[in-house]
This record gives structure tokens, C-alpha cells and sequence, in this order.
């Protein structure tokens, strides 16, 4: 494998033809969500090969370093992130045959982690909790690194000018074509601001009345910056790829003419109706961008033809803003409170949402379901839906720790079946005292099951009461 990636470096061996899939998104009209006069277009960015829009920059940066003698064959990619671009440069390092190092600061989730790393990069954590300035800092850290490993190449995204051509020359052309020439507005989020001033300049040359318009989630200086000029200080928010608290070095953001500011939970909720309505999957961004395309669509007083992104794929958003708990569990949704202890059940029995297994399934079953649900005790319920027992990773523990074969046996063999009750009425103190005892409290409502309250449920919902949540 390394004497076939190095080979492909110094041109030896043709890269893997994925490479030729970057670009040439496909287009789709918006047919079912409500656009006003307008005609609202979607640039599927989702369609690259690693998903994301970031492809087209990765291999126009290293292709630009190449071409300028900053990269060589053997040579190392350095790159401060976790996202997208970490990616796209990861898919592309791998396909020519370079080394790659990702620095990536410790609060990113494992999954992006675990990406990168499955492409073959390396990885080097470092602390989130500094600021640009700081050693560790991660673009502070990756700069360094490139300066101490011979034959490296940094490639900063926020101030490499091959990252916004890849919109001038590609992404640009492309819509152009795909509209027909025929396009008035194009809405665009902006992280490095690579996107935002490639099409910009494009553009500019073919159709100077082209309305750019950011969306820009709330808490990002941005919106702020095009108003008025000031630079405030940044809030913090939960979408994913756009948003800043600087003006990145490329980013030209001259042209924006229309600004909207979008609240995470705006976001989420219209990603979420987008795969309702129209089928699409797009990441958290793609709400940002749709909701602010949404909201200047439906403003205007004559027909035009907009654009807008998905600009990365949802799947890695599955876990979070397409999972109704975290939604829930964040305050980005709420059912209607009844006041009572019902409201700190977070998945309901009634709805199919808490994971149980029966008094007859093995323990081997119990334990499996328990690994894929992700919790350490379930609930044991009857046929008749009544709950007869609970099992935790203790109780099976002290039975199979002996003799492994025992995970054959049944569920009720195992369990403890001294259940703690509470009825939907019952007070706090009483749903404490059932902590206090180590237990889990089953709410009932007379023979109806409910669900458990766990200590966790109490954690988020204390937290979702604080006050500013
Ligand atoms: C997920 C995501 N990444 C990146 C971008 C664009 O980033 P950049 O400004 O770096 O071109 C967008 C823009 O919509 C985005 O949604």
C-alpha cells in the first residue's frame, strides 16, 4: 500500500478515477416547499465524493501547491481541521500518494475523527479550550508542524487563494450552465469564505446584477461585519461548517447585498422538512442556507431564480439533528409539559421509543440490544406491555462472570424484579429517594407504563430549565 501510494505521487500510477467525481454536482428544483414567486434551485455539493462541497477546494489546493513547486512528491499535507476539508484533503492525499497530517482540536466527535483516519491520515489532537496565539492552538499548532517537517505543505483554507478559484472556475461556471444563464440570486454560508468570493468574481464577469446573499447562523460575527462594518464578538452555535468569530483573509464579501441571520433551531428544523418534503439529506448547514433562501424567496414581489447549497451530506448528522432525543434532549424540540414528572420521561413507552426486551429473551439479547441502544439497563416488559423486572449490566455481569454459557439463559433469570413506581403525580423528592437508593423510577399511570426516569433525564431536564438555555 505505501509503495503503491508513493508510486502514485511520482506519477507512476494513475490516482483512483473517484477523483474525477469532484464537481459536476447535480441541481434539483425545490418543488414542494412553499418559495413564494420564486423559483428556489439546490447545488447537491452532498453528491462529492466525501460529501461535502470541500472536495472541490481539497484537490484544487494541493493541485495549485503541486503546480507551484509547495508540495512534492513524498511530500507531507498539513491542514488544522476536522471537518469537511479534513476530508476531502485525506481522500485526495490517500489517491496521490502524499502523507497527511490532520490537527484536529479534542472537542471533535469521534465519528470525524474516525473518518479522516479510516482514509489514512494521521491525527494530532490538541486543546480546544485555546485561542489563535496559543501554541497549541490548532492552526497555531499545524503551521508549526509544517515548518518542522521537511517537505511539508500547510495548506490554510482561510488564506490559501486556491480555495476560493475552485469556485471561480468551477463551482460558478457550473450554476451558470445548470441555470440556463438564467439565475438572479445565489444564497451562500460562509466558513473560510472560499465559496462566497470565488462566485462572487464569477459572477461578477457574467452577470454583475446577481444578488449574493449569506446566510449566517446566529452568533457569528458575519451578518454584523456585511451591516456595518464592526467586527463583534461571537456567541456560539451548533451548525456545522459555516459561521465565524474573524473575517477569514480570503473571504470577499464585498458583493453580499442581502444578509440573514438564522437560529440553530431554525436550522434544524428546516433540514429536517427538506428530507420530508423533498428527499434530500443535507447536513446542518443546509438548513441555514435553505431557511435564509426560504425567507428571501418568499419576499420578493416578481419571479426569480434562486440558488442555494447542500453543501455537505446529512449522514453524519444522523446521531444529532435527525435524532428526535438529542433534539429534544439540546431544547431545539419539546413536547407540550403536562407539569408533572411525565414530562422528565425522555422516550416514551407509548410512542416505541424505550428500548426493552422480555422476561424470555437471553441475556445475550438483552446485553446486545443494551450495546446498540447505547444505555446500561433496560426495562423488562411482559407481553401484555406491563413491566415485570429491569435488567442492568451488573445484574448479567454477576451471572455470566462465572460461566459465559449463562448468556444463553433468560432474561428473568437475572433481572431485579423490586420495581420502584412512581405514579405521573408523585414528587421530586420521591423521584430523589429512588436515586438516592440506586434505582431507576418506572412511571406509571395506573396500569399504563410510561417510562423510566433515570438520573440523566433529571441532568438534561434541570439543564433545559437554566435560565438563557
Ligand atoms: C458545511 C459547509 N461547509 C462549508 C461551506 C462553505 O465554506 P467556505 O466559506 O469555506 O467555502 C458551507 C457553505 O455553505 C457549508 O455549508
Amino acid at each position: 500500500m505505501t509503495q503503491l501510494s508513493h508510486a502514485s505521487a511520482t506519477g507512476h500510477q494513475k490516482p483512483p478515477a473517484i477523483l474525477s467525481l469532484i464537481g459536476d454536482t447535480p441541481l434539483v428544483e425545490v418543488t414542494r416547499l412553499e418559495t413564494g414567486l420564486c423559483q428556489l434551485f439546490l447545488k447537491l455539493e452532498s453528491h462529492n465524493p466525501t460529501g461535502s462541497i470541500k472536495d472541490r477546494v481539497a484537490l484544487a489546493m494541493i493541485e495549485a501547491a503541486e503546480r507551484d513547486g509547495k508540495l512534492e512528491p513524498g511530500g507531507t499535507i498539513i491542514e488544522a481541521t476536522a471537518g469537511n476539508t479534513g476530508l476531502g484533503l485525506a481522500l485526495i492525499a490517500g489517491a496521490k500518494g502524499y502523507r497527511i497530517i490532520l490537527v484536529i482540536p479534542d472537542k471533535m466527535s469521534q465519528e470525524k475523527i474516525a473518518h479522516v483516519r479510516a482514509l489514512g491520515a494521521e491525527v494530532r489532537l490538541t486543546r480546544s479550550d485555546v485561542t489563535r496565539g496559543h501554541p497549541e492552538y490548532y492552526q497555531d499548532m499545524a503551521a508549526r508542524l509544517a515548518t518542522e517537517i521537511p517537505g511539508a505543505f500547510y495548506v490554510n483554507q482561510f488564506g490559501n487563494p486556491a480555495n476560493p478559484l475552485a469556485h471561480e472556475r468551477g463551482t460558478g461556471p457550473e450554476i451558470w450552465e445548470q441555470m440556463g444563464h438564467h439565475l438572479d440570486a445565489v444564497v451562500c454560508g460562509v466558513g473560510s469564505g472560499g465559496t462566497i468570493t470565488g462566485l462572487s468574481r464569477f459572477f461578477r464577469r457574467v452577470q454583475p446584477n446577481l444578488e449574493m446573499v449569506l446566510a449566517d447562523p446566529a452568533g457569528s460575527i458575519l451578518v454584523d461585519f456585511v451591516k456595518s462594518g464592526n467586527v463583534g464578538t461571537a456567541g456560539s452555535w451548533a451548525v456545522e461548517g459555516i459561521g465565524e468569530d474573524f473575517v477569514p483573509d480570503i473571504a470577499d464579501l464585498s458583493r453580499v447585498s442581502q444578509a440573514y441571520t438564522i437560529e440553530d433551531a431554525e436550522s434544524f428544523a428546516t433540514a429536517r422538512d427538506l428530507l420530508r418534503q423533498e428527499g434530500i439529506l443535507g447536513g446542518s448547514s443546509t438548513g441555514t442556507l435553505l431557511a435564509a433562501a426560504l425567507r428571501y424567496c418568499r419576499a420578493q414581489s416578481h419571479k426569480k431564480r434562486v440558488v442555494t447549497f447542500v453543501a455537505d451530506d446529512g449522514n453524519k448528522y444522523l446521531s444529532k439533528m435527525y435524532n428526535d432525543f438529542w433534539m429534544a434532549e439540546q431544547g431545539f424540540t419539546s413536547r407540550p409539559a403536562q407539569g408533572d414528572l411525565s414530562d422528565l420521561i425522555s422516550h416514551r413507552y407509548e410512542a416505541g421509543e424505550v428500548v426493552t426486551v422480555g422476561p424470555g429473551d437471553t441475556l445475550l439479547t438483552a446485553v446486545t440490544r443494551m450495546r446498540s441502544a447505547d444505555v446500561s439497563q433496560v426495562p423488562v416488559v411482559d407481553e401484555s406491555g406491563r413491566p415485570v423486572g429491569i435488567l442492568d449490566e451488573s445484574d448479567v455481569l454477576v451471572k455470566v462472570h462465572h460461566d459465559p454459557e449463562r448468556f444463553n439463559h433468560a432474561v428473568h433469570t437475572a433481572m431485579t424484579d423490586r420495581l420502584e413506581t412512581l405514579a405521573p403525580t408523585a414528587k421530586m423528592k420521591d423521584l430523589l429517594e429512588v436515586f438516592d437508593r440506586g434505582r431507576v423510577a418506572i412511571v406509571m399511570e395506573g396500569n399504563k407504563f410510561l417510562g423510566l426516569i433515570t438520573r440523566s433525564d433529571l441532568l438534561s431536564y434541570l439543564r433545559r430549565q437554566m435560565p438563557g438555555a
